[in-house]
């Protein structure tokens, strides 16, 4: 039984005070906070097993190694991956989808890469809806090879131009590169009709999936792309640790990102073999406490049931929708019902620049996201400088939204 009550308890920075207030945390696309759970396992890591991974023979460096691989199966069984070895542990998102775009660059004489690869003629397609992390990594592998970038443009509502679809995306196309939850708008895009025409023309599909992962079950099995990445902060693990999930038979020909220490098969100075997937792709010494409590996280997430997260934040959508229709001179940017739309939602104020809403609800106590948020072709979309918004988590509350609109409602009376 899901009670948020409970889960906030949790959560210890929840208790503490803004400006002599109590803190209202509307923040969670942009970092989410983290429960005692996952901060225990930091330092419980730290304190008593730290060491390097699949590197040292001794007790501690087994103790981590164990601990680390043990977070990639906890990913892998999260995410209903079909082998464990196709979790990449990255940075971050940004660093996950740079992967993959490095990688196909990459794809000139190795031998199984030649259909990775991406040349003059080719195109690259994303949507007009995506986080700068699933935007730049694709200008630049078209910059770097010839290739032509194009994107599915998005209409008032804030959802793809379906009719738009097959003509961008078509039998020239290398990528479609979409986000699954946008996280400028609160969009859900329809997996199955992008990866479908990614599949018909025969283009790799790479999923944005940060602002989903936290919010609904994931089974990249049945989104059926190539690609899926996430990041860890936003799922209530720790900064620093991101996933890439790629089906196995595309990740063995891909040839490496960033070379390095264990990302090797055998170096000598004529030349390197390189790694199976997943290791292949993580040069270096990797972030293991982080992915330890990620691991947490997971396990966190997986007591609670995804499921229920889903159904307790589309409750909080649609009750936030409704509170923030009340409000005179707002403007929710993006879809104003809660089908097909995530807990994060932006809005305008008419007459009152985005950061001074975000300002003078920060001295309410109230923390929301005012810019961009890295998303800058929604704003030129519609014509704007920036948005508020507002997302929630597993412990957002009703009275939580109360207190926004509120707040929104006193911000604007001190600029009446
Ligand atoms: N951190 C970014 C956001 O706030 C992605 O949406």
């Amino acid at each position: 039984m899901f009670d948020v009550e409970v889960i906030r308890k949790d959560f210890p920075i929840l208790s503490r005070q803004v400006h002599g207030v109590p803190l209202v945390y509307l923040d969670s696309a942009n970092t989410s906070q983290k429960p005692q759970v996952v901060l225990d396992s930091l330092t419980d890591y730290y304190t008593s097993h730290n060491a390097n991974v699949a590197r040292a023979v001794h007790t501690l460096g087994s103790e981590a190694t164990m601990l680390f691989e043990g977070a990639r199966d906890k990913v892998a069984g999260f995410i209903n991956a079909p082998r464990r070895d196709e979790v990449i542990f990255t940075k971050n998102s940004s660093e996950a989808l740079n992967l993959v775009a490095y990688t196909l660059s990459n794809a000139t004489s190795t031998p199984g890469a030649e259909r990775f690869r991406v040349g003059p003629g080719d195109n690259i397609v994303v949507t007009e809806m995506e986080h700068h992390s699933n935007i730049v990594p694709w200008q630049l592998l078209a910059q770097r090879t010839g290739a032509e970038f194009r994107y599915i443009p998005i209409d008032d509502e804030g959802r793809l131009v379906d009719s738009l679809i097959d003509e961008r995306v078509d039998d020239r196309t290398k990528v479609l590169a979409f986000v699954h939850q946008s996280n400028a708008l609160g969009t859900v895009n329809n997996v199955e009709r992008l990866v479908t025409r990614a599949k018909a023309v025969g283009a790799l599909s790479v999923i944005d999936a940060s602002q989903s992962a936290p919010h609904r079950p994931l089974d990249v099995q049945s989104l059926g792309a190539d690609f899926v990445a996430f990041t860890g902060h936003k799922l209530y693990g720790p900064t620093g640790v991101g996933v890439l999930w790629g089906r196995y038979e595309l990740l063995a020909d891909l040839p490496p990102f960033l070379g390095g220490g264990e990302m090797i098969e055998t170096v000598d100075m004529s030349g390197t073999t390189f790694a199976a997937p997943p290791h292949r792709f993580e040069a270096g010494t990797p972030m293991i406490a982080e992915a330890v409590g990620l691991g947490t996280a997971i396990d966190y997430l997986t007591a609670i049931g995804m499921d229920q997260v889903q159904a307790h934040e589309a409750q909080l959508t649609a009750y936030a929708l409704d509170a923030l229709a009340q409000v005179p001179a707002l403007r929710v940017i993006g879809p104003s019902t809660p089908v097909d739309r995530g807990a994060t939602i932006s809005f305008t104020i008419k007459g009152i620049h985005p950061h001074d809403v975000s300002q003078l609800l920060d001295e309410q106590g109230i923390a929301v996201r005012a810019g961009h948020h890295c998303a800058r072709p929604v704003c030129l979309r519609y014509g704007i400088p920036a948005t508020t918004r507002a997302s929630f988590g597993i412990y957002t509350t009703t009275s939580e939204i109360d207190a926004l609109v509120a707040g929104v409602i006193k911000v604007q009376e001190m600029f009446s």
